[in-house]
């Protein structure tokens, strides 16, 4: 039995970008996710589940990801992932402690290789779970773009404990760190910027209604209704307005530790990335937008040797 430390579960993302903040009407009328918090312009929304949120929007110089929010059992859990960080020597961004934000808890944060950062949290609040019809429930998964895909996959196997569900040929790898088949999977790119972030809505059902919701406000899919081969969860994308890919999706494929084997997706034929037939292949303009904005990430925050040397 591997002993790495494993990261818990997928709580939400914060996304930033110039005239994001502006952009929250669109959320809350058509999306359909609940204001949870407003502070120096930026806001936090949340679904019917009981994450504190599950998507953030704050301004800033460059269109991407501010932090992922990821979930840890409890604060024995938060050290023990810190310590394994720094002995695979990750770029830790500090010691463990209580955040001072409005959600509260205990954790850190650190940057991944392509200078994302990502933030661990055991703990903090918690909203009463408040089922409504056709709403997004949790944030399904997260997929970014990288040049270095096999590298970025390594290096969140042995540095976070994810585990690898399935390939997509040998350009995506899908990444798992609970029972959903992906968390996060990675997609094979000229640089690192963010693909898509998905909002799981629980039923089949629900999802359709989903994009009734949107069609209905003007907003088509960019690409689906369909289902993927790889996860076996429908999809329908969309394009928000400051130029995010955006995905509703449902009923992910939930993966047995003992028994799951990955497998190599082939995408030469249609009906194993396409099962219901009904998506057809992305079109150019959905590929460049989920080819993104380069996201430089935070190499503000590098610590210098300096720093290092100060702390140890
Ligand atoms: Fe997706």
């Amino acid at each position: 039995m591997d002993k790495r430390v494993r990261v818990d579960s997928l709580r939400g993302i914060v996304m930033r970008g110039p005239g994001l903040a502006a952009t929250l009407p669109f959320y809350l009328d058509m999306w359909g996710l609940k204001l949870a918090h407003q502070q120096d312009g930026a806001a936090w929304l949340k679904g019917t589940g009981p994450e504190a949120f599950l998507y953030g929007l704050k301004d800033g110089p460059v269109y991407g990801i501010d932090h992922i929010h990821f979930n840890m059992p409890d604060e024995a859990a938060i050290d023990a992932l810190h310590a394994q960080v720094l002995r695979e020597g990750g770029t830790a961004l500090g010691e463990p402690a209580r955040f001072d934000d409005w959600i509260g808890g205990y954790g850190f944060e650190m940057l991944d290789p392509d200078l994302r950062r990502l933030r661990f949290r055991a703990g903090g609040l918690r909203h009463d779970e408040k089922p409504e019809w056709a709403m997004p429930k949790k944030v399904s998964h997260v997929v970014l773009n990288t040049p270095d895909m096999e590298g970025v996959q390594a290096w969140y196997e042995r540095v976070l404990g994810f585990r690898v569900s399935d390939y997509s040929a040998d350009q995506m790898v899908f990444l798992r760190c609970s029972s959903d088949h992906h968390s996060i999977a990675l997609v094979r790119a000229h640089y690192p910027s963010v693909n898509h972030v998905a909002f799981e809505v629980p039923t089949l059902n629900e999802f359709m209604r989903a994009i009734g919701r949107m069609k209905q406000k003007g907003h088509v899919p960019s690409w689906g209704p369909g289902r993927h081969g790889p996860g076996n969860n429908p999809f329908a994308y969309f394009v928000s307005p400051s130029g995010f890919v955006i995905e509703f999706t449902s009923e992910l494929q939930q993966i047995d530790e003992v028994t799951h084997e990955a497998q190599v997706w082939p995408r030469d034929v249609p009906e194993k990335m396409d099962q219901w037939m009904t998506a057809g292949p992305p079109t150019p303009a959905q590929r460049a937008v989920m080819q993104g904005r380069p996201d430089p990430g935070f190499p503000e925050l590098v610590p210098t040797r300096m720093d290092r040397e100060a702390t140890r």
